[in-house]
This record gives structure tokens, sequence and C-alpha cells, in this order.
């Protein structure tokens, strides 16, 4: 769920949990200006696209200045502590604004919203309003009586909402990718996870829909889409399930069951030029058929996100993560034997869970050795209040030791991504150009199927170009190619 950060950074706690993206300036003269702050996972940005519309819808623009906001919204996230001690430094930040501004409505959102619920508003004085993620329809109601100074609430978790209807304002975008939510909450109980209690039940969205958002980004110019979800291979669409109404539809219709291959499948046809990615995969889910469904597409781009977590089996069955070391190994023997060893695999690390020993931590180091990751996303463990593991387990790896594991972690996986980048050079590759490089004005850069930053010099390219080039240097978190053909006629 992090495909907003940019692999050249070794992700950890310190830098994603204080990361957040804003709104631009929507102008589309509108009497009222909305200001969205969006902390946390792929799935909260994608949110606030969703609540950017519903806000549009009844009157609000966008806005990039929060001095002119009408209404100031935090999208929050509660996975770790650090998460939501940034926004608690937000608000501090916002009390200064509203005092010269007493008008403004300044609302908490998302998964810290679902978590503290009426506590928020008792906490933090400045909060107008408290919207959990399945609520967001209620917004223009809850922005009213908060503006006639009435505190609003609405946490309602939702077996059915996935706000398929809504089309999405595209915040933040190159006009070149764009995020498509397949399936919202989660039914794993991972034990040390806020999100089943923040996002509710596990549902998926009509097929239908998707396609459809999938078109029209195309029609816009969109070149790549990745559709996310908290675990895309338990996505599962039946009408008999999903939608009553359609029973009263043929037999043969009523009976299709769309699983996460077919939908894949169904994106990849939407245009072959669309490149298609996915996240998150869950190891004890991820099948034959949805690797299969990869290999038969040019467009599904060759990379796996599939956390492992640890890579040791008793901390695994206290994290109830329902696979063994064994079983993880064998899916990834699976990736490699059916899309060979260029298809990019990440992982997601936790140093330090409760009564993690030092031989168990080494496993996990074994582990990313063994399978050679790409790149991780990489935490030390953050208790999180009504977790299974907050409940069952203490939280007792002293903070300089889980700090110390994930230290060794990061070098490790430094160690692995500069040695897989290196495999690459003398390859030639597709990428889709996506923005400017960081470094030079003379370059710009994009990504390979693996999902690797790969820099070019600009010359006669833009963004949205497909380009095929030959690899000719890398470092830990960057590939630098030479331009070979502009839009080539296959992407793969
Ligand atoms: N659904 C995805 C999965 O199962 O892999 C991950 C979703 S979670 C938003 C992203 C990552 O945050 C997890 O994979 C895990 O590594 C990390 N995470 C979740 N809870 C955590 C906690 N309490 N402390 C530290 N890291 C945590
Ligand atoms: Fe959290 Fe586990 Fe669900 Fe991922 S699969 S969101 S880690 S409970
Ligand atoms: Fe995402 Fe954070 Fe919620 S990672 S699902 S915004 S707890």
């Amino acid at each position: 769920m992090d495909l907003i950060k940019d692999i050249d950074i070794l992700s950890t706690e310190e830098a994603q949990d204080s990361d957040f993206q804003t709104t631009p300036e929507g102008n589309t003269g509108k009497a009222k200006k909305v200001y969205i702050e969006s902390y946390g996972c792929a799935m909260n940005f994608s949110d606030s696209e969703i609540v950017a519309s519903i806000m549009k819808d009844n009157g609000y623009d966008t806005t990039s200045d929060m001095k002119k906001a009408d209404v100031i919204f935090l999208n929050t996230c509660s996975i770790r502590e650090k998460a939501e001690q940034t926004v608690r430094n937000r608000l501090n930040h916002f009390n200064g604004l509203k005092r010269n501004k007493p008008g403004m409505t300044i609302g908490i959102l998302g998964c810290m919203a679902e978590r503290l619920k009426e506590k928020l508003i008792e906490e933090e004085k400045i909060v107008d309003l408290v919207v959990g993620p399945d609520a967001y329809r209620d917004l223009p109601n809850l922005v009213a009586t908060a503006e006639e100074g009435v505190k609003a609430i609405n946490t309602f978790l939702s077996r059915e909402e996935t706000y398929g209807d809504i089309s999405p304002v595209r915040l933040n975008s190159n006009g070149v990718s764009a995020f498509i939510s397949i399936m919202r909450g989660c039914d794993n109980m991972c034990s040390f996870c806020v999100v089943p209690f923040t996002r509710g039940r596990e549902r998926s969205r009509d097929p239908e829909s998707i396609l459809a958002e999938a078109r029209d980004l195309v029609s816009k110019g969109y070149k790549e889409v990745t559709l996310l979800g908290q675990n895309v291979d338990s996505y599962k669409w039946s009408p008999e399930e999903n939608n009553k109404a359609r029973l009263n539809k043929k037999e043969e219709e009523v009976s299709t069951v769309v699983n996460f291959a077919h939908l894949l499948e169904q994106v990849a046809l939407v245009s072959p030029q669309l490149r298609v990615r996915f996240s998150t995969s869950h190891p004890k889910d991820i099948t034959d058929e949805v690797l299969h469904t990869i290999k038969k597409y040019d467009n599904i781009c060759k990379s796996i996100h599939l956390p492992a977590q640890s890579g040791n089996d008793r901390v695994l069955e206290l994290m109830n993560r329902t696979y063994t070391r064994a079983w993880y190994l064998d899916r990834v023997r699976a990736i490699r034997e059916i899309l060979g060893e260029e298809c990019g695999i990440s992982s997601d690390m936790i140093a330090g869970f409760c009564s993690e020993t030092e031989a168990e931590h080494q496993d996990t180091l074994s582990l990313m050795e063994f399978v050679k990751f790409d790149f991780s996303y990489m935490y030390f463990y953050s208790e999180r209040p009504g977790t299974l593991a907050a409940k069952k387990y203490p939280d007792d790896i002293p903070l300089d030791t889980k700090k110390s594991r994930l230290a060794e972690i990061i070098d490790k996986q430094s160690e692995l991504s500069l040695e897989r980048n290196r495999l690459d050079v003398g390859k030639e590759q597709v990428i889709l150009i996506d923005g400017a490089s960081k470094k030079s004005g003379d370059e710009l850069r994009g990504r390979n199927s693996a999902n690797k930053v790969v820099i070019v010099t600009s010359e006669g390219l833009q963004q949205g170009d497909y380009v095929r080039v030959k690899i000719t240097g890398s470092s830990r978190g960057t590939l630098f190619g030479s331009i070979q053909e502009i839009n080539p006629s296959n992407i793969a």
C-alpha cells in the first residue's frame, strides 16, 4: 500500500508516518474552498479524491492554500503511534490559523477518526467534525452542522460502501498514473494491525464501475493504473453477494463470480497501452492463476508487493499472518518460476515484534537474503491499542533493540537493492516517463515494469511517453538508462 513513495528512499517509519499530500488549486469557480491533507497509505490518498469529489458536488473547490480554506480536512492514519502524533502536531499548527479565521471548519477524517471517535473532539478543541472512512457521503451534512457551531461526528462502518459510483477528483496527479480502489476494509486479523478496526469488513467493488473508471482514465490520457486493496487477492465480486437487485438478470449472469485474476485480466484488456499495477498481495492468498494472468498480458507490470513481515514461524504465528516461512518461500518460488528473475518482489518488514528473540530476528534477515527483495518498507513494531497483540502480548522488546534490529534490516535491504539493481545493467527495458528527475532539470524519470526508477535524458521526451531504454548504470535506489526507442509498439 505504499506505492506513492519513491523506491530510492528505503522507507522507514520516520519518513513515512510524517509524509503527507495536499490538495492542488481547484479553480472550477465554486464559492467555497476545501484544503485536504492526506496521511498514510495509498488507499487513504485515493479516499481523499472521493472526498474532493463529494465536496465539489456540494459547492467546494480544492485549494492548495490552507489560509484560503473554509474547510480543512486531515485525512489521517493510525497504523503506528508516530502517524497519529504527526497529526496531533499538525492540529497545533492549525490553532493559529483558526484564531485568525474563526469561521473555518476543521475536520478529522480517516483511520484516526474511526479509532478515536468522540475522544478526538474532547481532546482536540479545534476539531469541529470527525468522520470515518465509510461516512464520506455524509460530509456535506456534517460540514453544515459544524458551520452552525455544533460539533459533528459520523464513524459508522458499512458492510456495503465502496463509493463505486463516485468519480474521484484526481489530486496531485501527474496525468499519467492513477489509483483505482477495488475493495475496502480487511478481514484478516494480523495481530499487530489496526486496519480491520479502522476500515471495517472487507468488501469488493463492482467490476463494472472499476472498468468504467479505467476506461475514463484512458480517455483522459492516463497510461497507468494501480488497483488498490489491503489484500487484492481476496477480491471477489458476485452479483448474489454484492448486488441483490441484479438477481433479476439471467441465470448465467448471476452465477458469475469475479476473482482478482479475472478482474486483472479485464482491466488489462481495457487498452494494451495502459499499464496495470496492483497492491497489496497477501502471501496466504496470491494464486498461480493471478501469476499466470500477469504473465499473459504485456501491460500488467511484473512487480509484486508481497509483505513478509517476519522470516520466523513462531513470530508469524504470533502475528496471525496465517502462513509459514516455507509457505512464503513457496510463493516466491512460484513467482520466479512463472514470471522469471526480472519480476520485482518487495516486502514490508516489522522489527522487534512482541517477544522476538535475536535468533528470530536473524531469520528475518536470512529470509530477506534468500528472496533478494528489490525494496522493502521497514518499521519497528508500534503497539496499537485494541489490536489482538496489544491485548495478548506484552510489547517487551526495548526501543533500542527494536531500533538496532530495524537498522540491520535496512542495511540488509540496502545491500540487496544494490545487488538486484546491478543485475539490470546492460538489459533493455520499457519505462513509462512519469516526472522530472529530482537531481537535474535535463533529466526525466520513469519506472520499469518491476517498479524501479530509471533516469534518462529529457531530450525529445515528455511525461506519459513509453521509452525502450538500455540500462547503463545503477545505484541502490535508481537505474540509469539510454534511450533506444520512443513509444515502442510493445510496452512489455
Ligand atoms: N495489507 C497489507 C499487508 O497485509 O501486508 C499491509 C497494510 S499496512 C497499511 C502496511 C504495513 O504497515 C504492514 O505491512 C506492516 O508492515 C506495517 N504495520 C502495520 N501495523 C504495524 C504496527 N503496529 N507497527 C509497525 N508496523 C506496522
Ligand atoms: Fe493489516 Fe493484515 Fe489486513 Fe494487511 S492484511 S491490512 S496487515 S490486518
Ligand atoms: Fe492506511 Fe493508515 Fe488507515 S496505512 S488504512 S491510512 S491506518
